[in-house]
């Protein structure tokens, strides 16, 4: 076995922790999966539990994937190995739960692409009524091949940046994306806002009925705030391996999750009022946003220039989130099994690229194909967003609380000293007690232990 340490990227000046992390958290799960998930789960009180749960585990739980990254200086393997050997399964968790997530994401990814391209052409103009978008959805997803060349085509831009490695590939992207982002979905929420009964998809998504809520809900919302932030798979080791020594982590976490949580409340605000204005129903599950999107842009003025910039705005956001979950996978074979970049990149790629096309396929001709009466496509976002992440946290939360040493673990947090360290006692707590505890019973819970 080859570990490589020397010869690493670290990312420049330019290139701010904050922006590559954000890069990594900000994507389909914000604009896509949140949505989906809040129309599912009853709206204003998942909102509110998933707001604390990106508070209360989240959080705590970035820095302390941030610390193990920038400790060790290794992909999400080797951190855990050169940190305490009897980790690295938490590593091979990671690494397995960011290629099944490639799986899925890379499908979605080519979704948004095809309507990308298809705001462009005019394709989705004669659509008119919601039946028609889901009917043009549908359509789309269950055709043989074209989400295939769409996928392929996702999959061949993020391995070419990955090539090109870290510094390059993400920073020019990642620099003008994040503010244009916010600012297209700013004047969709304002647009949306002025729909008639638009009103009534506010009071969903803020007014909690706490009535709907059970365990499973909660769950629900602590894997989506882990798949939304990144964490539980080690994406946030690997990228924090590449961050300078004065990076105060506090702050970079600080503002990725603040960024993350506000764009996915934005994709609500842009989501919702639509949805109830023209009639769909928020639990229409992964296409709700496919459905509902193309029918407010066809409502705006310059609908077709509205409809292509946010497409393409989804996309590139989708190529930073890929990026972070390629480079886990990349950075894992460069310098475990001792590859060149450009072969640990292609296996990656060919490897992901087989998943994806399984996943997409199961989405129509082989809908057959069920793993606990879930199709391929669901099972691998079910397995990963509920299972997989979590359990990587909930052992993420054990390692770095009981076993990491902690005078290490607090010159991370703490810069060597150059912070105060109240910070630390109060994180250290919640990842010793706090966030196990609950996130055990909620397994447990899921089990059926208790019932
Ligand atoms: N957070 C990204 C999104 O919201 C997806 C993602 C990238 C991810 N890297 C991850 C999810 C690591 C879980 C773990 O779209």
């Amino acid at each position: 076995m080859v570990h490589r340490s020397q010869g690493r990227a670290t990312l420049g000046g330019k290139l701010s922790a904050v922006l590559v992390a954000a890069g990594s958290s900000v994507g389909l799960g914000n604009i896509w999966r949140f949505p989906y998930v809040v129309g599912e789960n009853g709206g204003g009180a998942f909102l509110v539990i998933y707001v604390l749960c990106v508070l209360l585990f989240g959080l705590p739980i970035m820095l302390a994937e941030f610390s193990v990254g920038r400790a060790s200086h290794r992909n999400a393997v080797g951190a855990y190995r050169k940190l305490d050997r009897r980790w690295k399964f938490l590593g091979y968790n990671g690494v397995l739960a960011a290629f099944l997530i490639l799986g899925f994401y890379f499908v979605v990814s080519g979704w948004t692409a095809e309507y990308m391209v298809q705001s462009v052409t005019g394709g989705l103009a004669h659509c008119t009524a919601p039946e028609q978008y889901a009917a043009f959805f549908e359509g789309f997803i269950a055709h043989p091949w074209r989400p295939l060349v769409y996928t392929g085509l996702f999959i061949l831009a993020t391995h070419v940046i990955i090539a090109m490695g870290v510094q390059k590939g993400i920073e020019r992207s990642s620099k003008l994306l994040m503010p244009l982002l916010l600012v297209v979905l700013l004047a969709l929420a304002v647009h949306s806002l002025l729909m008639p009964g638009g009103g009534e998809g506010l009071r969903f998504l803020f007014r909690p009925d706490f009535s709907k809520v059970t365990p499973a809900t909660v769950l629900v919302a602590m894997g989506q705030a882990f798949f939304s932030l990144s964490i539980g798979l080690g994406t946030m080791v690997t990228y924090a391996s590449y961050f300078k020594p004065e990076t105060d982590l506090r702050k970079t976490a600080f503002n990725v999750t603040l960024l993350d949580t506000l764009v996915a409340v934005l994709a609500g605000v842009v989501i919702f009022p639509a949805v109830f204005s023209v009639g769909i129903a928020p639990t229409s599950g992964p296409s709700l946003v496919f459905i509902t999107l193309p029918g407010i842009f066809n409502g705006m003025p310059l609908s077709m220039v509205w409809s292509t910039v946010f497409f393409l705005l989804l996309v590139i956001a989708a190529l930073t989130s890929t990026l972070s979950l390629h480079e886990v996978l990349t950075a894992y074979m460069q310098e475990e099994w001792g590859l060149s970049r450009r072969r640990a990149a292609w296996t990656t790629t060919a490897a992901t690229a087989a998943l994806g096309a399984l996943a997409s396929l199961s989405l129509g001709v082989l809908g057959g194909w069920k793993i606990c009466g879930l199709n391929i496509f669901d099972s691998l976002d079910y397995l990963t967003a509920n299972i997989l992440l979590p359990a990587g946290g909930f052992v993420t939360c054990i390692f770095v609380g009981w076993f990491m040493d902690r005078r290490k673990f607090e010159a991370q947090i703490t810069n060597n000293g150059a912070f105060r360290a109240w910070f630390f006692v109060a994180l250290r707590w919640l990842l010793r007690y706090f966030c196990p505890v609950v996130l055990l019973l909620m397994f447990l819970d899921n089990l059926k232990v208790f019932h």
